[in-house]
């Protein structure tokens, strides 16, 4: 670990109110900021307003406001959504604030006198939404952005430019030999993709003509900085750059820029480029994580789709919200949010798992045990797995912590609940009671409530306040309650003779309304899209430099289907090659597979596995193949793809 943990979220646009795609990236922040705390690394967690631009500005017209006026009654929504989501960052900044505007205007000076900034005319296309000038050849087909796919017009005018085209070489080199500079993986190749065009110097200039809110160039009067240029410099301006030495000292470089996908080149190359020209240090790390889908859909304000997380936490609790938003990201990936996907995780995991297990040792503590436990108990046999899936769920957080893979830490720690949750069965503790056997009582209860001490500490920063409210309720007091990630594990840490509070249920289950079978099938279809999504995401996320990204639509093109293998036979003359007789669904077909070296007929006939069911049949040595079979090769090694429970064939895989 690091000497100090500084990890930022982008700033946000404040022409709109926030929704969960701005929620989560300051959630993930302040989950990254709190698990460091407890692990005493000295921390700062920033975030903050971008309220220079052209997009403010419209709003301001469309809203009949000064711009200021604009930013002041936005920025207020993100920061009570903050407030409501119990986010602990240390500073806020807001671009309009001069503590930041005075150091951008000398970052333009200085870049200026030493001709890292340069004015000359530009003729270029002009896209308003994204505010960015492209380059003819840059163009998207039909002469649109190629960002956003909009008309852009043409302009030629005055400008001035960062010289941001010689750094390229730099650059690549800086990512190619800093693996974890930009993360995750396919990220990284994403940005050397883009580098491998020739890298044009940057306009960092807007003439007031067109924009006039902004930063003012400290040397041309008649121009603002461009919004991207101010922006990025938040990450060093609120860290004392330029005007406290020792502050910005402590903090730089950032530990973590968490940002989403789609402002992966300002912050890859713009903001490197910016650094390396003001002669500072570059930030670890740039994690760009995914978008959140509302089924398989984009998020939008025209399509009225966007999710309000305000409205998420009345509903169903800050805590419940965090969790969902964490667990179910994949970090790096594609995300679907739907209520039913939300509901179905928070029943299983929160309200079946965690909340059952705390309610049954609590109450059972208060029925038998009279309220407290008299002495801390060493485990047994018993006890063993139950200790192995804590262990292991500490190490996990751990270890994932590290590699930006939270959702993992957290379904380890999901793991050890169920494992809880199991013990509890197989000791039944109701039925010692009954038999008199007060010791095993004793070990099987303080055992279930270590299990839930341990896992309760773990999972304290994505829920703080029903983590806390569990933790009060086992008996921990004061400092105890925050949990410390070093000693968490150690096996008895529950102090014993104290009271435990029976608390209300943590987490009661939601009870879903009855669909109608119109619904139900909307509901499974958006569920089928979004796992295809995560699939091709995860494709992508694991591919190598050379093999080409694939769109969703390709993707969707292939049809899995399951299939159940009912007869096996090898084919004369093909030492490699097995028939088999298959079937999907209603359908029986037949397969010709090169598996032959490592399954014999006898360990597959009435085994489930993944097939191609859409592939064109060919004949192999005079066998017709309908499709093939879906299996993992590793060097010598090939496993089937099998289903990890029972499903009927014919079911489409995705
Ligand atoms: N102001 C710039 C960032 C400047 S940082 C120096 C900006 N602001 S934004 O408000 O438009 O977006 C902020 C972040 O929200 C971006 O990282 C963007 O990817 C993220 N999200 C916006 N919609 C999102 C989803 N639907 N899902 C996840 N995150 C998404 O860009």
């Amino acid at each position: 670990m690091s000497n100090h943990f500084y990890v930022t979220t982008p700033i946000y646009y404040v022409n709109d109110k926030p929704h969960i795609g701005h929620a989560y990236t300051t959630i993930l922040a302040d989950v990254l900021a709190r698990y460091h705390r407890l692990l005493d690394v000295p921390t700062w967690f920033l975030t903050g307003t971008d309220e220079h631009g052209q997009k403010v500005q419209e709003a301001a017209v469309k809203n009949g406001m000064t711009p200021q006026e604009q930013c002041d009654t936005t920025v207020v929504r993100f920061q009570e959504l903050w407030q409501k989501l119990e986010i602990t960052h240390d500073d806020f900044i807001r671009t309009t604030e001069e503590r930041h505007k005075t150091i951008v205007r000398k970052a333009l000076q200085d870049l200026y006198d030493r001709g890292e900034i340069y004015g000359a005319d530009y003729e270029g296309w002009y896209c308003t939404p994204c505010e960015r000038f492209f380059m003819e050849k840059d163009l998207a087909e039909g002469g649109v952005c190629p960002d956003c796919k909009r008309a852009v017009n043409k302009l030629v005018e005055k400008n001035y430019f960062f010289r941001m085209g010689k750094y390229q070489q730099w650059l690549v080199e800086h990512i190619e030999s800093h693996p974890e500079f930009i993360q995750p993986a396919h990220r990284r190749q994403e940005t050397l993709g883009f580098l491998r065009q020739p890298l044009n110097d940057l306009c960092i200039s807007r003439p007031k003509s067109r924009l006039s809110w902004g930063i003012e160039l400290p040397f041309d009067a008649n121009y603002v900085t461009y919004v991207w240029f101010d922006a990025l410099m938040n990450y060093v301006t609120a860290v004392g750059y330029g005007a406290d030495n020792g502050t910005f000292a402590k903090w730089w470089p950032a530990s973590y820029h968490l940002i989403g996908k789609d402002i992966l080149t300002t912050h890859t190359v713009y903001w490197p480029t910016m650094l390396k020209a003001l002669g500072v240090e570059l930030p670890r790390s740039i994690f760009a994580h995914g978008w959140w889908l509302v089924g398989r859909d984009k998020m939008s304000k025209t399509a009225g789709n966007a999710v309000n997380p305000m409205q998420m936490c009345e509903q169903y609790g800050v805590d419940a919200f965090r969790y969902f938003l964490l667990a179910e990201m994949s970090l790096g990936n594609d995300a679907s949010f739907t209520e039913e996907a939300f509901t179905n995780r928070y029943n299983s995991d929160l309200a079946n798992d965690l909340g059952n297990l705390g309610k049954r040792v609590i109450s059972m503590v208060h029925r038998f045990l009279g309220g407290k436990f008299s002495a801390v108990v060493k485990p047994g046999p018993e006890e063993a797995e139950l200790e192995k899936m804590t262990t292991i769920a500490v190490d996990s957080m751990k270890k994932h912590l590290a590699s930006m893979q939270l959702e993992r830490g957290i379904a380890d720690a999901l793991a050890a609940v169920r494992e809880g949750n199991r013990y509890f069965d197989k000791m039944a503790p109701w039925a010692l009671a009954k038999q008199g056997k007060t010791e095993e009582l004793q070990r099987v209860l303080y055992s279930s409530a270590e299990c839930l001490r341990i896992v309760s500490g773990l999972l304290y920063p994505v829920m703080p306040g029903k983590m806390a409210e569990l933790r009060r309720a086992l008996g921990l007091e004061g400092a105890e309650v925050e949990p410390h990630l070093e000693t968490l594990g150690a096996w008895g840490g529950l102090p014993v003779g104290r009271a435990l509070t029976d608390v209300p249920p943590l987490f009661p289950r939601i009870e879903k309304p009855e669909e109608s079978p119109e619904a139900k099938k909307a509901a499974a279809e958006a569920a089928k899209a979004a796992k295809s999504a995560k699939k091709a995401e995860q494709t992508k996320a694991s591919a190598p430099a050379i093999v080409e990204l694939i769109e969703i639509t390709d993707f969707t093109k292939v049809s899995l289907k399951t299939a159940k293998i009912l007869a096996a036979e090898p084919v004369p003359d093909a030492d490699k090659l097995l028939k088999l007789q298959i079937e999907i669904g209603a359908e029986k077909r037949q397969i010709v597979s090169g598996i032959a070296k490592f399954y014999t007929p006898e360990q597959l006939v009435g085994r489930t596995v993944v097939v191609v069911a859409n592939l064109k049949p060919v004949v192999l040595r005079g066998v017709e193949s309908q499709g093939m079979l879906l299996a993992a090769k590793a060097g010598k090694e090939l496993r089937l793809v099998t289903l990890d429970g029972d499903l009927p064939s014919g079911a489409g895989v995705g």
